[in-house]
């Protein structure tokens, strides 16, 4: 038990007003709000941790982190996928130092503790020199007592008592399906890891993929002019265009244009697709709204764009940097030039260095790298863009909204500060 001092918690709902769209932009840069997330955010909501595909035998394993806390998430010998702290619990080094491999044993570097893909201590060298009660099984690896998958998604909770990852999702698995279910064999993914850093606080851009539509022309109007076949840029006036945007309670978002044709033609594997298979697998509403393009989070950083094939964690390293991890998926049958294809797309556009990915980060550390002025923290953020117009549309599951709307941003931080304002499994346990 620690002294209380350093578990402080904070009322945030003075920083978040969702019923009148106004944020304080304190949220993002205040230091005792980024450690109050780390206890109560990252500590008890399911993170992404890995795909299915990246293992294939006991012993592959993918080091990642949930929250700042180092996570090795292995297959153990029956096959199960399981997450352990990345410490090891002798003196606390980092046990795994790869990104990804396969292996019999985690050896700690410092002294040699050993532990096997079941967590378990083996071997200490030296063994005799410790007290005759030094029993092994007491310093086992910490291990995330919750690792679930939906359709190839491994997520991991360290909330003993957590609900189900699939109630937690909600009908967010409708909109994630679009991307997940196209193919009866599911997805894979392509290649390594995509990684890069970015100033700005991880709910910048959690909060952008879960809500904002409304950027796109303005931001990525170069990227626009460049893929349209008239070389003309979008339309200034927008806000027409048809679409819808997901808002759930529990601070997921997704938006789409809706379209009765697939539309979005420019992505390579259009002609791959049998859209008649697809509206029978997904139903049409699916195909002519969440498949046709699009933006996604699932609360609280793992976001996703279901044509780009881009699945990304925003990884947060203290209160103004980002550490974006990302992989290409694709689905499993597609033939290998059309994986081919639908990856380099991918990095075309939301890759590093993608004509769409680098507009975003550009305007998320402007708004963080101005953050800290006294005077410019005490303006409040706009939200208000739709209010009142969240219901349920009888075609879409659960609230929607406009395409062009930040009911699902209001929405990802009433969320953000109702659990930000409930003790945790740690605090609850003691
Ligand atoms: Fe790992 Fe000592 S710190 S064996
Ligand atoms: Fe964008």
């Amino acid at each position: 038990n620690r002294p209380e001092e350093l578990n402080r918690n904070m009322d945030v709902s003075t920083f978040v007003d969702s019923n009148g769209g106004l944020i304080d932009r304190a949220i993002y840069n205040e230091p005792a709000i980024y450690a109050q997330e780390q206890r109560r955010i990252f500590a008890r909501s399911w993170l992404f941790l890995a795909h299915t595909s990246q293992f294939k035998k006991p012993g592959d394993f993918f080091t990642t982190f949930m929250g700042e806390d180092p996570i090795i998430v292995t297959m153990d010998k029956t096959k199960k996928i399981r997450a352990y702290l990345n410490s090891c619990r002798h003196r606390g080094v980092r046990l795994c130092r790869a990104d990804a491999g396969a292996t019999k044993m985690f050896t700690c570097s410092y002294h040699g503790w050993s532990f096997d893909l079941a967590g378990a201590l083996k071997t200490v060298p030296n063994e005799k020199a410790y007290p005759e009660d030094f029993d092994k099984n007491k310093w086992s690896l910490i291990e995330v007592p919750n690792v679930q998958e939906y359709k190839g998604l491994i997520f991991g909770n360290w909330d003993h008592e957590a609900e189900p990852l699939e109630e937690a999702l909600g009908d967010m698995r409708y909109y994630m399906d679009a991307m997940l279910d196209r193919d009866p064999e599911g997805t894979e993914v392509m290649g390594g890891v995509m990684k890069w850093e970015l100033d700005g606080n991880w709910k910048l851009a959690a909060e952008q993929f879960a809500t904002d539509w409304y950027h796109v022309n303005m931001s990525h109007a170069s990227a626009l002019m460049v893929l349209s076949p008239t070389g003309k840029g979008p339309k200034p006036e927008i806000a027409a265009t048809p679409g819808r945007q997901f808002v759930s309670e529990n601070g997921h978002g997704a938006g789409f244009p809706t379209h009765p044709k697939s539309r979005f033609d420019a992505r390579p594997v259009h002609e791959y697709y049998d859209y008649e298979m697809l509206r029978e697998r997904l139903g049409d509403a699916a195909v002519e709204g969440p498949m046709t393009t699009g933006h996604a989070t699932v609360f609280p950083n793992f976001s996703y764009l279901p044509v780009n094939g881009s699945i990304r964690v925003w990884h947060p390293k203290g209160p103004n940097k980002i550490e974006v991890w990302a992989w290409v998926l694709v689905d499993k049958s597609m033939p290998d030039d059309v994986k081919d294809a639908q990856r380099l797309y991918n990095l075309r556009t939301f890759g590093p260095s993608g004509i769409f990915e680098a507009d975003d980060g550009e305007n998320w550390s402007e708004i963080q790298a101005i953050s800290g002025g006294f005077v410019t923290n005490r303006v409040p953020l706009n939200f208000q863009m739709g209010i009142g117009s969240e219901r349920e549309d009888g075609v879409y599951p659960g609230k929607t909204s406009e395409l062009y709307s930040d009911a699902a941003g209001r929405a990802f931080y009433k969320h953000w500060a109702k659990i930000m304002n409930t003790p945790a499994w740690h605090e609850r346990n003691k």
